[in-house]
């Protein structure tokens, strides 16, 4: 087990928790998709350690790509306002689309994201994220893989971020509340 940090109240699921559901997630994928033409699009930066992991997992040809946006600046709910800061590099005309994301939450990032993808021609956009806080949901978004259900807690740790910080972190753990409050 890793060495909990400080800051950490509580590991949520420690990286061989993390390491058989990304495994799991990668054989669905690759025969969900098999011989089609796939596209991975992360969300920089939350999804890294997730697109990365995932990656190695699928068996079937994929290409990647990212997406950059802003939603939060540093505060630990969503403002409700997304931006772009960087769209894709490659067309996704006729190419599967799967969007790698750490957590879905409101659903607002996420919902906006697929709407703005919607105009492109893709052969289908789907989502696949680590982590879901259903209870937090303000927009429907549905994603068709789920690593796991989460409380509504703030979360950091493999990719999860607070203020930028934590995202090295090989677990996803309870940040503890003084950090923030
Ligand atoms: P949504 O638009 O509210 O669904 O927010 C999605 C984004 O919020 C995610 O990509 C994360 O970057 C961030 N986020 C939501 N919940 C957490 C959390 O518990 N810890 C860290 N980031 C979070
Ligand atoms: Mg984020």
């Amino acid at each position: 087990m890793s060495n909990i940090s400080d800051d950490i109240k509580e590991i949520l699921l420690d990286e061989q928790t993390i390491k058989r559901k990304v495994k799991e997630i990668g054989r669905r994928v690759s025969k969900d998709y098999e011989g089609e033409d796939l596209m991975l699009v992360g969300i920089l930066k939350g999804s890294v350690p997730f697109m990365a992991d995932l990656l190695r997992e699928i068996t079937i040809p994929c290409t990647m790509d990212f997406m950059a946006v802003s939603s939060y600046g540093n505060s630990t709910s969503s403002s409700g306002v997304v931006r772009i800061l960087k769209d894709l590099d490659h067309e996704i005309e006729n190419k599967h689309v799967l969007i790698v994301e750490d957590i879905i939450d409101s659903g607002i990032t996420l919902a906006y994201l697929v709407d703005y993808l919607k105009g492109r021609k893709a052969k289908s956009i789907e989502i696949a994220c680590l982590l879901n806080k259903a209870e937090r949901r303000k927009i429907n978004v549905k994603a068709k893989y789920i690593g796991f259900e989460v409380p509504d807690y703030f979360l950091v740790g493999y990719g999860l971020d607070y203020a930028e910080k934590y995202r090295n972190f090989p677990y996803v753990g309870i940040l503890k509340e003084e950090v923030y409050k």
